[in-house]
C-alpha cells in the first residue's frame, strides 16, 4: 500500500490472515472519560480510544477545567483523569470544539446545560450541518436554556447552564448521544428523569452511571434516575476493543477468498453486535471465544474466515445496534450472492456524511449495483468490483470501508481523503498492511 499524503491506495491480495486488537471503544471512552471528570478521586482509564474523536473530548473537559494527564509517557494509552467531585467544572475561557465529534457536542451539551455557567460549543463543517434540534427540545423541557444556529437547529450552540428539572421523556429517535445527554443533565436535576426508548440504543452510558454508583435503573424500555445524592465514584476500567473499528476485518476476512482473521479484546455489548448477527445470518464463519466481562462490558475474541456471503434483508430494531457498520456491510453486500436490503435507517443521512448518498456514489465507481432508498440502499451482489479512484467525503467509516472493497477489486483502488480514518482508528491503515498478504 503507497502513501502519498492523504491517498491510500489499496491492491487485491493473496491472503487476509493475522490477529488484530481494535482500539479501545470511542463510545465507551467518551464516557469513561466524562463521568470521570465528574467524579470524586482520580481514575485509570486504559486502552483509552485514540481517534480524534475522543481527543475532543478530553481537550473540552480539559478546558472545563478537569486535570486530565496520561500515565508514563504522552503517548501513553492509560488516560489519567482527576475527578473534579463536589467543586464541580468551571466555565472554559473560550468556545469549545467538538471537531467532527457529534458524542461529544450532544454528551457535553446536555451535561453543560445543567452547569451554572456559560458555555459555547462548536465542530468542523460536517458538525454544524448535523441536527442539533433534537438535542434542544428535551434539554429545554428540561428548563434548559440552550440555542443554536438555524433557529436552534444547528451547532454552534449557546448554553446558559442552569438548574434543570427531571423529565419523563419518550425518545423520539433512538439515540444513545440523545439519551446520554439527557441522563447527564439529569444527574444535576431536581427529581427524577425517567427515558422511554422505542428501539434500543447503546447503553454504554446506564452501565457506567451503574457503576459509578448513580441511581439509575433500566428495565425493559425505559430508563430511570435519580439526581446525584452525592459524587459519582471514579472508575478503573480497560476499554474494550471496538467492535466498530473490528467490523472492517470482520467484513474483510468474510469477503475474501483466502482468509482467517482473530480479533483480539473485542467489545461485545448486545446493543453493539448487530452486525456479528447480519454477518451470521449471511452466511458467515465467524466463532466468538473466550467471552468475559470487565467493568460492566461484556467482551471476546472474535475468529473469522472466508464465508460464502448470501444477501440479506436488514430493517426494523436492528438498525441502532449496527449503524455505525452499514457502510462496510454494504460492501459485504456488493460481494454476497443475490440481494441486501437496508431498510429503516433513514439515520444514515445526518452521520459524518449522508452515508446512503456517499455510500452508494462511492460503490458504484467501484462497479457494484447498488441503489439508494429513502432510508437505506438495495445492493444486487455478486458483480466483481474493479479499482478506480474514490472519495472518503471526510467521513472515517467510508474511508475504511473503501478500503475494505478495495481489497476484493479487481486492480488498485485509490481512496482520496484516507486521512480521516484517525477520526477513530488512527492504526487502521498500518494494520490493515500487517494481515495483508501479497
Ligand atoms: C454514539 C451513538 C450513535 C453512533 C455514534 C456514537 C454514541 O449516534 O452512530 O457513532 O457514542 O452514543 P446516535 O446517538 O446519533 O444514534
Amino acid at each position: 500500500m503507497a502513501k502519498t499524503d492523504t491517498i491510500r491506495t489499496i491492491k487485491s491480495c493473496r491472503r487476509l490472515q493475522g490477529e488484530v486488537v481494535p482500539p479501545g471503544d470511542k463510545s465507551i471512552s467518551h464516557r469513561a472519560a466524562i463521568l470521570n471528570s465528574l467524579a470524586k478521586g482520580k481514575a485509570e482509564i486504559d486502552n483509552f480510544a485514540p481517534g480524534a474523536d475522543c481527543l475532543s473530548t478530553v481537550r473540552c473537559l480539559k478546558a472545563l477545567g478537569v486535570r486530565i494527564g496520561r500515565k508514563g509517557s504522552p503517548g501513553s494509552s492509560t488516560l489519567l483523569v482527576s475527578g473534579t467531585g463536589k467543586d464541580g467544572l468551571k466555565e472554559a475561557n473560550n468556545v469549545l470544539d467538538a471537531q467532527n465529534s457529534a458524542t461529544t457536542m450532544r454528551l457535553l451539551g446536555g451535561l453543560l446545560a445543567s452547569q451554572p455557567f456559560l458555555s459555547v460549543i462548536t465542530g468542523d463543517t460536517s458538525l454544524r450541518n448535523r441536527p442539533m434540534g433534537r438535542l434542544i427540545e428535551p434539554l429545554r423541557l428540561m428548563g434548559a436554556e440552550v440555542w443554536g444556529r438555524g433557529r436552534d437547529s444547528l451547532a454552534p450552540l449557546v448554553i446558559k447552564g442552569k438548574k434543570l428539572r427531571g423529565i419523563d421523556f419518550t425518545l423520539p429517535v433512538p439515540s444513545a448521544q440523545i439519551k446520554s445527554a439527557i441522563l447527564l443533565a439529569g444527574l444535576f436535576a431536581r427529581g427524577s428523569t425517567v427515558l422511554y426508548q422505542k428501539i434500543l440504543s447503546r447503553d454504554h452510558t446506564e452501565r457506567m452511571l451503574k457503576q459509578m454508583g448513580a441511581s439509575l435503573e433500566s428495565q425493559g424500555n425505559s430508563i430511570s434516575l435519580l439526581p446525584l445524592s452525592s459524587h459519582l465514584t471514579s472508575l478503573n476500567l480497560r476499554v474494550p476493543g471496538d467492535i466498530s473499528s473490528a467490523a472492517y476485518f470482520l467484513v474483510a476476512a468474510a469477503i475474501h477468498p483466502n482468509a482467517r482473521i482473530v480479533i483480539k479484546d473485542c467489545g461485545i455489548n448486545p446493543t453493539r453486535t448487530g452486525i456479528i448477527d447480519i454477518l451470521l445470518a449471511m452466511g458467515a464463519k465467524l466463532k466468538i471465544d473466550h467471552e468475559r466481562l470487565e467493568a460492566g462490558e461484556p467482551l471476546a475474541d472474535i475468529v473469522i474466515e472466508s464465508s460464502d456471503l448470501k444477501g440479506i434483508e436488514v430493517g426494523g430494531d436492528i438498525i441502532p445496534r449496527l449503524i455505525d457498520e452499514i457502510p462496510v456491510l454494504a460492501v459485504a453486500g456488493c460481494v454476497a450472492k443475490g440481494k441486501t436490503v437496508i431498510r429503516d435507517a433513514g439515520e444514515l443521512r445526518v452521520k459524518e456524511s449522508d452515508r446512503i448518498a456517499t455510500v452508494v456514489n462511492e460503490l458504484s465507481r467501484l462497479g457494484a449495483r447498488i441503489e439508494p432508498l429513502p432510508d437505506g440502499m438495495i445492493i444486487y451482489g455478486g458483480r466483481p468490483l474493479s479499482g478506480t479512484e474514490v472519495d472518503s467525503h471526510l467521513d472515517h467509516r467510508l474511508a475504511m470501508s473503501l478500503a475494505v472493497a478495495g481489497l476484493v477489486a479487481k486492480g488498485e483502488t485509490v481512496i482520496k481523503r484516507a486521512r480521516t480514518a484517525q477520526v477513530s482508528y488512527p492504526a487502521f491503515w498500518q494494520t490493515l498492511q500487517q494481515v495483508v498478504k501479497y
